[in-house]
């Protein structure tokens, strides 16, 4: 294909920004942080994405995580296509939502859940029911974990530690940021600090079990057990985000890693991504005593048309069927593999580099490792967006779809065979070098 001549994906952005705002149904697909143009996927098997163009790619992307088992997985596929025949949508309770919800309180400590379409909704009706069971309304968050686009949580730290936040982004309103309260990740005296100043107002902290989306930066040791305690003393609930690590970052999700060797529990738990197969369902959970509280057995009220749909609940529960040990072993087998080619290919090309791992989930910092580990948002802002975006357009040219920005987890799949692998590894070194040839240039 000559340079100049115009791709299938080019012509169907350019359709696409004309019908859509960026041209995409979601920011960070657009490339913004990386600049060119999103391949659009015409089908995906296995650990492989096919472009409208013709061209594969080793996904590193997942679909933002939830293809564990890799893309067009036959057995999830066979019991979608039977849920299909069977009518997509009752709005009655059915037999898959129940099994799934058993499958998901086997596996996690949550006593009772809800299904709803998006993790944003399970974030936003997390915190309406933490507010309802404590009857009080501050919520307290960390800088830098995404709990999707609800209001009160697309918030920026105030101008003090223990200063009321500001709206993140226009369009939500100074009362929806005014009872939100934004701290630095791992900064234990912050929130000690916090909660000596407005322990009897806060009705839950919530926090990404361990943070994804500023790149991966786990919690240290004792930390998430540190804030279940604080939550407990102040009588506020703790409510842990696994929509990203939910039975990712192992079988269990990450408190099955974090938590399950040191006997403490979330109040609440959120999840998402693994748990809905690829398909929009996502759920919150916790003590039986809290989730009692939700209508229609309690008060507090919350409801959806397409909640624990039959299809989405299906393939959720073929998929985490699937997901067994050897899965999960697997996983851990290629997360090291492609560190380790990361580490020997960045330090071949002197491209400074942190790269960090929670369980299965991994990903890499442009940024000085003699500066230590990345421990919050500031340390993760370090990183070199310049330098990713040349990795980043080296790698796809070699047929690998990283994330197109540069504060994402790169996913792997059970379908990442060797001959994936060795794609990612084989495109490496000359990625690395284009991206410190950047970093020169600065
Ligand atoms: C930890 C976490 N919580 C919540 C969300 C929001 O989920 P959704 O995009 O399904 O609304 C995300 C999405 O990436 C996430 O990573």
């Amino acid at each position: 294909m000559s340079p100049s001549r115009t791709t299938v994906s080019e012509e169907l952005f350019a359709r696409a920004r004309a019908v859509t705002p960026g041209g995409v149904n979601s920011p960070v697909r657009a490339f913004n942080a990386v600049g060119g143009t999103p391949r659009f996927i015409r089908s995906a098997s296995g650990a492989w994405l096919t472009d409208v163009d013709g061209n594969d790619y080793v996904d590193l992307i997942c679909s933002w995580g939830p293809m564990l088992l890799g893309h067009a997985h036959p057995e999830v596929q066979a019991a979608v296509q039977a849920a299909v025949a069977r009518g997509t949508s009752y709005g009655t309770p059915t037999q898959p939502e129940v099994e799934l919800a058993e499958e998901i309180e086997r596996r996690t400590p949550a006593e009772r859940v809800r299904f709803v379409s998006s993790g944003t909704e399970a974030t936003m009706s997390a915190i309406r029911l933490a507010r309802g069971f404590t009857g009080r309304d501050v919520v307290v968050k960390f800088a830098g974990c995404y709990h999707g686009h609800v209001d009160s949580l697309l918030a920026s730290a105030g101008s003090g530690l223990a200063t009321f936040a500001v709206p993140g982004t226009p369009g939500v309103p100074v009362s929806s940021t005014e009872l939100t309260l934004v701290l630095p990740y791992n900064d234990r005296a912050a929130v000690e600090k916090v909660f000596a100043e407005h322990g009897d107002r806060i009705a839950c902290l919530i926090t990404e079990a361990a943070p994804g989306n500023m790149g991966v930066v786990p919690p240290e040791p004792g930390f998430n057990a540190f804030l279940a305690e604080t939550c407990r003393t102040h009588g506020a609930l703790f409510v842990s985000d696994e929509v990203m690590t939910g039975f990712r970052a192992s079988a269990q999700g990450y408190w099955g890693i974090d938590g399950k060797a040191e006997g403490w529990a979330p109040d609440l738990m959120t999840f998402g991504k693994v748990m809905g197969g690829g398909f929009p369902a996502a759920a919150f959970g916790g003590r039986a005593d809290v989730m009692s509280r939700l209508s229609p057995e309690g008060p507090v009220y919350q409801a959806g048309t397409l909640s624990g749909n039959p299809v989405a609940t299906t393939a959720g529960l073929a998929t985490l069927r699937l997901a067994t040990d050897e899965v999960y072993d697997h996983l851990t087998r290629v997360s090291e593999t492609l560190k380790a080619g990361v580490v020997e290919a960045f330090t071949a090309a002197g491209l400074p580099h942190v790269v960090q791992s929670a369980g299965t989930m991994f990903s890499v910092f442009l940024t000085d490792p003699s500066l230590g580990a990345v421990r919050d948002f500031d340390d993760a802002s370090r990183t070199d967006s310049a330098a990713y975006a040349a990795l980043f357009h080296a790698m796809l040219e070699a047929g690998v779809y990283l994330p197109p920005s540069a504060y994402e987890a790169w996913f792997v799949s059970a379908a990442h065979d060797d001959r994936a692998v060795q794609t990612v590894l084989d495109a490496l070194p000359a990625a690395a070098r284009a991206a410190a040839a950047v970093q020169e240039e600065q």
